[in-house]
């Protein structure tokens, strides 16, 4: 994917720019997952030192094939970024983060990240987009609610470091 232009009304009349994370994305992308309390799913600070390591980062920009990474721009001003698990085999996407920029919140930059998401997924003619919320993330359910994603089951997180 190129990119995709869009002209959002309101107040602060954004056009915004989406297209796929590069390298020199990877600083902006690495400080918000593990600065933002939204994005805190799981804990690999026992690891890293802290919840994603540079090198999961990496990981997504490098893996073209199962990953895909999107950044929202203003003005080359960086936005908002999306990052999906692309499981091409069973036709599924993990929708991992989607991220704001909280000047830049409520003027519809997440609903065209997730909408240029959904569209490139659709295009590999894949059949679900799976995503976990935090239960307290309120702001992200209504959100996804809003997007067409339906609530299923809650879950207790486990996870095993190796
Ligand atoms: C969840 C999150 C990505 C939403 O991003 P956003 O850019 O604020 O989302 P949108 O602007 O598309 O939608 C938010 C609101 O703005 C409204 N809106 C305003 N202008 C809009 C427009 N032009 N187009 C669509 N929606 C618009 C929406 O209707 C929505 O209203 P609601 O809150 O009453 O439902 C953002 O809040 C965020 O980054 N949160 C922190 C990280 C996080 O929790 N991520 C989710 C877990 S991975």
């Amino acid at each position: 994917m190129e990119f995709v232009e869009f002209l959002l009304g309101g107040w602060l009349k954004l056009v915004i720019k989406i297209r796929t994370a590069r390298k020199e994305d990877e600083e902006f992308i690495h400080f918000n997952l593990n600065n933002d309390p939204g994005l805190r799913d799981y804990d690999s600070k026992e690891i890293s030192g802290e919840d994603y390591p540079k090198y999961w980062v990496r990981g997504i920009l490098a893996d073209k094939k199962g990953s895909l990474a999107l950044i929202a721009e203003k003005d080359r001003q960086k936005a908002g970024f999306l990052i999906a698990h692309l499981l091409e085999g069973v036709r599924e996407s993990i929708l991992n983060n989607i991220f704001v920029v909280k000047e830049f919140r409520n003027s519809g930059v997440g609903d065209r990240l997730i909408k240029t998401y959904e569209s490139f997924i659709r295009k590999k003619k894949f059949k679900l987009s799976l995503c976990l919320i935090n239960l307290d993330n309120k702001k992200a359910m209504r959100f996804h609610e809003k997007n067409g994603y339906t609530g299923g089951y809650d879950f207790r997180f486990y996870q095993k470091t190796l």
